[in-house]
């Protein structure tokens, strides 16, 4: 049997069901499963987040549409969070909508999103993928988050197996931000660079740098001056020429919710 991932052929559609290995199916388990639960054909707007995960939520979303197709056609809006989220959802036969082309007071009904850790209170790491600012703009207009996160992802406390904080600089501040990263206690932050040549620091659809910051893991309360995931997000956030941390915690008083942690098995 062939293994194949979405990252092989073409990124942006999902691959046969058939050829998945335990780490895919366990991700597209989990992301059937959450759209099953916070999906619905009349929904105008909906958020789609970035990274691997969400190329199955999009071909559940796609496969939902076609068993309940909308009442009237055009309903369904969907609002990308980066360039290759916008690919996958046009792979997948479905409408995108910029983020600036919604109408004024308009709410997403909910948004779907892959992370990186997820903590027990549903606090978020994220950021992997390099597309956080948007993907929090996008997650903080809409009435429900809804992170599709498979049981590799679930962890008591944040930065336990996902070590960094991702955090998106102003290219030209980027060595002050690393210096004061430094003061609060990681001084090991770097600029994120290509993984294959070490061509230079990659850029964000905001043509924007990544610095990922190592810290200890992170409670959800303040303990002896461990950081907690709110007053690090704070501070981060705080530090001039940053312009968003990848640490989605509280949203906004929006309901959070894990979808689909139990979706897959472990590969054995
Ligand atoms: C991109 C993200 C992704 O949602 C996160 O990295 C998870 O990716 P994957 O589904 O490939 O594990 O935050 O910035």
């Amino acid at each position: 049997t062939t293994i194949s991932t979405p990252t092989m052929s073409d990124p942006h559609k999902p691959p046969n069901p058939s050829t998945l290995d335990p780490i895919e199916s366990a991700k597209r388990k989990a992301a059937f499963r959450a759209v099953e639960e916070h999906f619905n054909s009349s929904m105008r707007f909906v958020g789609i987040g970035s990274g691997s995960t969400i190329v199955y939520g999009v071909e559940a979303i796609a496969a939902h549409l076609k068993a309940h197709p909308p009442p009237q056609p055009y309903q369904n809006w969907f609002v990308p969070t980066g360039w290759n989220s916008r690919k996958v959802i046009e792979a997948a036969g479905l409408l995108p909508i910029a983020f600036d082309s919604l109408p004024g007071d308009a709410m997403l009904e909910v948004c779907f999103d892959g992370a990186d850790e997820v903590d027990e209170e549903l606090n978020c790491i994220k950021g992997g993928g390099a597309c956080l600012f948007q993907e929090k703009l996008v997650a903080c207009r809409s009435k429900k988050f809804v992170c599709i996160a498979d049981y590799r992802k679930d962890q008591k406390r944040l930065c336990t197996k996902w070590k960094t904080v991702p955090i998106e600089v102003a290219p030209i501040a980027h060595a002050s931000v690393l210096r004061e990263l430094k003061l609060i206690g990681s001084p090991d932050a770097a600029l994120r660079e290509h993984a294959l040549a070490k061509t230079g620091p990659i850029q964000t659809d905001q043509s924007f740098y990544i610095i990922d910051a190592p810290f200890k893991q992170l409670l959800t309360s303040m303990d002896d001056g461990v950081w907690d995931v709110d007053s690090l997000a704070k501070r981060i956030k705080s530090i001039n020429g940053v312009l968003e941390v990848g640490l989605f915690h509280g949203m906004n008083g929006y309901q959070t919710q894990k979808a689909g942690l139990q979706g897959g098995q472990k590969p054995v």
